[in-house]
C-alpha cells in the first residue's frame, strides 16, 4: 500500500506524524512510504534520516493525491482533502468531538476519517492510546516549566551554608499527565501533593511517593471508561474550600484535570490563587479546553501580583522528537489492526470496536452524530 506523512501547517506544530522507526518497518513489510520534504526537521528527523529507512521525499500536494494512508499529526488542510483520493484513510488527532464542521469536510472529501483522540481507554487499544502517549509527556514538560520558573531548588539541599528545605508541588488531577508530572517532581526532589476526584487514583498517587489529599467525605466521582463525571456546583465549591489552604502552602501548582468533550472544571479561583506566595507557580495543562485556574490565558504567562500563571498550549509539541517517535508507534499499533499483514491490503472491521469508536467519517457520512 502506498502511506504518506506530510509534514503539518501549523507553525506551532513540530511534531511528525511517521518517523524513520516506523518508515523502515513499514517498508520492510512491502508498503510504499512517502514523506513530506522537510517534514520531520522541526522533531529532529532530518529528510535524509528517511531517505536511509526507505522513505520517497515528495512535495505535500503530490503525496495526498497518490496515497491510500495519510497521517496526520493535527487535521488535513483544505488543499490535501481536495487532492485526497476517494476512499482513501486519512489519520489524525481529528479534534472530532469539538470541530463539526471539520469532521464534514472529511466526509464531504469521500475519506474514511480515523480520529486518534477516540481510542478507547481498554487493555487492548493502549498501544495505539496517542491521548496517553502525549499527556505523559505534557505532564513531565509541567514540572520542568514549573521549575525553571521557580527561584527556588526542587530538592531539599544540605549546603555549608545551610539547609535549603525542597519545593512543596501539588498536583490537581491525577490522570496520565498528572501522575507523570507527581513521578518528575519525586524524581527532581519535590514534596508532593495530588488530588483527583477519582478515588482510583490515590493509589497511583501514593505507589509515586505523593500525598495524596481528598476532602472529607467526598464521594467517588469515577464514572465509564475511568474518567471523571463531571461535579455538581455544592461538590465543587467544598472542593474548592478544602485546596485552598493546600495551594496557600504549594510553591507550584499543576492543574490537569479534564472531562471528556466538556470544557475543563475551573478548579483555581481568583481568590485562590491570591493566597499563593509571590514568586510561586501555576502550570494550567487544561489552558486549551478553557483552563482549570481563572485567569489562564493560552499560550501566555500571566502574572498575577508575584504568581505566575503559565497556560501553555501544544505542550507534547515542545518535546517534538520523543513526541513523534511515541505518537508514530501508536500509528504503527493501529496499521497492525487495519492493514492486513499477509495481503499487505487495507481490513476495515467496523465490527471491532476500536475501528467503530475511532472512524468519524466513512463514504460520504460523518458517523457518531459528530458531523455539523
Ligand atoms: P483526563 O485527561 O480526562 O483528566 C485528567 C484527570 O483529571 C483525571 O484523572 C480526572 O479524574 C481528573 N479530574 C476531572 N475533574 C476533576 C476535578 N474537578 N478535580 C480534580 N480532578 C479532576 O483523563 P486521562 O488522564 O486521560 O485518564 C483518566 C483515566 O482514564 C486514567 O486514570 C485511567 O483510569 C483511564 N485510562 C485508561 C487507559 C486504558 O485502560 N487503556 C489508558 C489511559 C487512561
Amino acid at each position: 500500500m502506498k502511506i504518506g506523512a506530510p509534514g503539518e501547517s501549523d507553525p506551532n506544530e513540530h511534531r511528525v506524524a511517521l518517523v524513520p522507526e516506523t518508515v523502515e518497518r513499514l517498508v520492510k513489510a512491502g508498503h510504499e512510504v512517502y514523506i513530506e520534504e522537510g517534514a520531520g526537521t522541526a522533531a529532529g528527523f532530518p529528510d535524509s534520516t528517511y531517505a536511509k529507512a526507505g522513505a520517497k521525499l515528495a512535495p505535500a500536494g503530490e503525496i495526498a493525491g497518490s496515497v491510500d494512508i495519510f497521517v496526520h499529526v493535527q487535521s488535513p488542510t483544505s488543499d490535501e482533502l481536495n487532492a485526497l483520493k476517494k476512499g482513501s484513510v486519512v489519520i489524525g488527532l481529528l479534534d472530532a468531538r469539538t470541530d463539526p464542521a471539520g469532521v464534514s469536510a472529511l466526509a464531504s472529501a469521500g475519506v474514511t476519517a480515523l480520529a486518534m483522540e477516540l481510542v478507547p481507554r481498554i487493555a487492548r487499544a493502549q498501544r495505539m492510546d496517542v491521548l496517553s502517549s502525549q499527556a505523559s509527556i505534557a505532564g513531565y514538560k509541567a514540572v520542568l516549566l514549573a521549575a525553571n520558573s521557580l527561584g527556588k531548588y526542587l530538592p531539599m539541599m544540605m549546603t555549608a551554608a545551610g539547609t535549603i528545605p525542597p519545593a512543596k508541588f501539588l498536583v490537581l488531577g491525577a490522570g496520565v499527565a498528572g501522575l507523570q508530572a507527581i513521578a518528575t517532581a519525586r524524581r527532581l526532589g519535590a514534596v508532593v501533593e495530588a488530588f483527583d476526584v477519582r478515588a482510583a487514583a490515590g493509589e497511583q498517587v501514593e505507589s509515586l511517593g505523593a500525598k495524596f489529599i481528598q476532602p472529607p467525605a467526598a464521594e467517588d466521582a469515577e464514572a465509564a471508561g475511568g474518567y471523571a463525571r463531571e461535579q455538581t456546583e455544592d461538590e465543587q465549591a467544598a472542593q474548592r474550600e478544602f485546596l485552598k489552604e493546600h495551594i496557600a502552602k504549594a510553591d507550584a501548582v499543576i492543574t490537569t484535570a479534564a472531562i471528556p468533550g466538556r470544557p475543563a472544571p475551573l478548579l483555581m479561583t481568583a481568590d485562590m490563587v491570591e493566597v499563593m506566595q509571590p514568586g510561586s507557580v501555576v502550570i494550567d495543562l487544561a489552558a486549551e479546553s478553557g483552563g482549570n485556574v481563572e485567569g489562564t490565558v493560552a499560550g501566555e504567562i500571566v502574572d498575577v501580583n508575584g504568581v505566575s500563571i503559565n497556560g501553555p498550549v501544544n505542550v507534547p509539541s515542545s518535546m517534538p522528537f520523543d513526541a513523534s517517535q511515541l505518537y508514530s508507534r501508536n500509528i504503527m499499533a493501529l496499521f497492525d489492526l487495519i492493514i492486513d499483514r499477509k495481503e499487505g491490503t487495507l481490513i476495515l472491521d467496523f465490527e471491532d470496536e476500536v475501528i467503530d469508536a475511532i472512524c468519524v467519517a466513512h463514504e460520504g457520512e460523518a458517523r457518531h452524530g459528530l458531523g455539523d
